[in-house]
């Protein structure tokens, strides 16, 4: 086990190159989706058993529907057996389990599974595990945005009193850290409408490695890269 400079609280990872490492290994498109899930359960395990406070995956962005049918509907199959051969370890290992973005926009059976794994698991309080599917971050601040008009319109706040820290309470994300670190695999560097307001002084990372190749080694090099950095919020 490495020991770690200083570990991030709240680690957020974009799970990209699933599709490029299909390809090539000559393999569906669907493959390097479902090899991805590989790598998923073992961050997740690691970043458990590191004792990291969050832990934010984008899986799925309210702009991938715009694929190929057969490309979405593998990945909300994807889905169903994750949650269901994961749920149970999960639970025992005390996650907290999350989804950010619009459940209510994805098909019934996805729904009902990701409330079922809220529910079931929302007591917990060991890693706060967010999963972002059918997630946008513009979205998120136009749905806070919504609900702090509401509030006021109701006369429960005056729009002056708005401020940072209100609006970040009306996000998904409303009782965690701000995001300390950002993982991006396969080398594209953007944001790709992840986590907007909560990556605002977050140190970014842009590993080669596709998604699916992730292991513990590149997650360790990872979290004592961000050790290494030097935060300093605008100030000496
Ligand atoms: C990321 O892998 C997973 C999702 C977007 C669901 P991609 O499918 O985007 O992989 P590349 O970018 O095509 O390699
Ligand atoms: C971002 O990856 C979304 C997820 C990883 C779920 P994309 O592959 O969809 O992003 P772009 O299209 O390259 O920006
Ligand atoms: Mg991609």
């Amino acid at each position: 086990m490495s020991t770690f400079e200083k570990l991030p609280r709240h680690v957020a990872i974009i799970m990209d190159g699933n599709g490029r490492w299909a390809k090539k290994h000559k393999l569906k498109v669907a493959m390097g989706h479902r090899q991805g899930t590989e790598a998923l359960r073992s961050i997740i395990r690691e970043s458990s058993d590191l004792g990291i406070e969050a832990l934010s995956l984008y899986a799925f962005s309210t702009e991938n529907w715009k694929r190929e049918a057969q490309e979405v509907e593998a990945l909300m199959g994807l889905i169903l057996e994750f949650f269901a051969s994961e749920i149970d370890e999960l639970d025992e290992k005390n996650v907290c389990i999350r989804i950010l973005g619009d459940k209510d926009g994805l098909p019934q059976r996805q729904r009902d599974v990701l409330y079922d794994a809220e529910e079931r698991t929302g007591q917990n309080t060991g890693l706060k595990l967010n999963i972002a599917i059918n997630y946008g971050g513009r979205a998120e601040i136009v749905r806070a945005s919504q609900a702090l008009a509401k509030k006021a319109l109701a006369g429960e706040i005056k729009p002056e009193e708005i401020d940072e820290a209100m609006l970040a309470r009306e996000l998904y994300t409303k009782d965690l850290p701000d995001v300390d670190l950002l993982i991006r695999t396969s080398g594209e560097m953007r944001l790709s409408n992840f986590l907007l307001y909560q990556c605002a002084y977050a140190e970014f990372l842009f590993p080669e490695v596709l998604w699916p190749d992730f292991d513990l080694a590149a997650y360790h090099e990872a979290l004592h890269a961000f050790g290494n950095r030097e935060r300093r919020f605008g100030g000496r």
